[in-house]
């Protein structure tokens, strides 16, 4: 089968599409008929050879898959050849096919495309998983997520308004995207180029400081997160861009009850990821079946343009997902 291999590690220069054989599922697993899939940030750590597959997974790159199922392996139950899906993996998402567990695949909604079902298993799971789960987000609260024209952030904003219509969100983002995060229903952007951020929270909670903040960036909003955080606030940490170690006023974080939470989800057991699965599967399917929940695409590239659209992840220009079409579907 068809699928980007990476060289060596290093840029996307490495990136090629080459033949490699098929996968066979195991006990438990199905094989998926790749539609699509797409770019999500941790790719770009794995291809630079800093975030290696966990254990006994491919190594080929890509988080998640949507498709048609192809083959069963044995002891799956509900579902059959020919459904269509889409699918968590752990890795082997850029490829013609890609194994995936059963108890990690969600019915591809009727109404939704398959480049559109290639951007919800990793971000809204990644999203929903942190906000609500790790983060223990409840309507009525105030939160901060910061890169609001991301992946994980655009889904992030959509869930919240979808479950939680009465908190308060405000959003970071970069001078460009300012606009099209107030587009997305987001009334407090912070430009987080020119204005602190920390301050802001103030302002926007009266003084009070916020209940969760959302971040990907690590070191550098480490002080400033906390700051920008009230009594009892959760700092949830998803990703560190801008390095792991800061210093941490533990004094402050004492006195105001904080929590700094660390989360990965990638290497949670196949167990733990087929209960986040069903739990947002009760959670947000009907919004998805409804269309009141739509993955914001930027751009759609062919699997043999895989690197173009690191290249475009890389300079930060997108808005929203990258997919990558591995095969034309007819349903679109
Ligand atoms: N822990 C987990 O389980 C997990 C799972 C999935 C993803 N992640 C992490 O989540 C992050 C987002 O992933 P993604 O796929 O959504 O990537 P993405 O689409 O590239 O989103 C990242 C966003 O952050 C913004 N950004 C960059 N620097 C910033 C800063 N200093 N302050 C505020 N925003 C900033 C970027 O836009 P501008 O450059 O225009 O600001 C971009 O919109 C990555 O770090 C990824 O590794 C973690």
């Amino acid at each position: 089968m068809k699928a980007v291999l990476v060289a060596k590690a290093g840029g996307p220069e490495q990136m090629s599409v080459g033949e490699v054989p098929r996968p066979i599922p195991g006990e438990g697993q199905v094989l998926i008929r790749v539609i699509a899939t797409s770019v999500n940030g941790a790719d770009l750590v794995q291809r630079a050879g800093r975030y290696p597959a966990p254990p006994g997974e491919s190594e080929i790159l890509g988080l998640e898959a949507a498709g048609e199922i192809a083959a069963l392996g044995s002891g799956v139950a509900g579902w059959k050849v020919g459904d269509a899906v889409m699918s968590l993996v752990a890795g082997g998402g850029y490829a013609e096919y890609a194994l995936a567990w059963a108890g990690h695949l969600l019915p591809k909604p009727e109404n939704i495309s398959f480049s559109e079902a290639a951007c919800i298993a990793e971000v809204y799971l990644t999203a929903y998983l942190n906000l609500f789960l790790v983060g223990e987000l409840k309507d009525g609260e105030t939160l901060l997520v910061h890169g609001g024209g991301g992946g994980v952030n655009t889904a992030a904003i959509q869930l919240c308004q979808e479950l939680v219509p009465n908190s308060r969100m405000m959003v970071t983002a970069s001078p460009k995207k300012v606009e099209r995060v107030r587009e997305l229903g987001v009334a407090q952007v912070v430009n987080y180029r020119a204005e602190d951020f920390a301050k802001a929270a103030k302002e926007f909670t009266e003084g009070r400081g916020l209940n969760l903040i959302l971040d990907h960036i690590g070191a550098d909003y480490l002080d400033a997160n906390l700051r920008a955080l009230g009594v009892g606030g959760r700092l949830v940490v998803i990703g560190i861009s801008s390095g792991p170690r800061a210093e941490l006023n533990l004094g402050r974080m004492m006195v105001k009850r904080q929590r700094v939470i660390g989360s990965v989800l990638r290497s949670r057991t196949v167990a733990e990821k087929a209960g986040l699965i069903a739990s947002f599967r009760a959670a947000i399917m009907l919004a998805l079946e409804a269309r009141r929940i739509v993955p914001v695409i930027h751009a759609v590239f062919p699997l043999e343009l895989a690197a173009e659209a690191h290249r475009a992840m890389a300079a930060g220009a997108h808005f929203g997902k990258l997919v990558l079409k591995v095969a034309p579907d007819g349903v679109e």
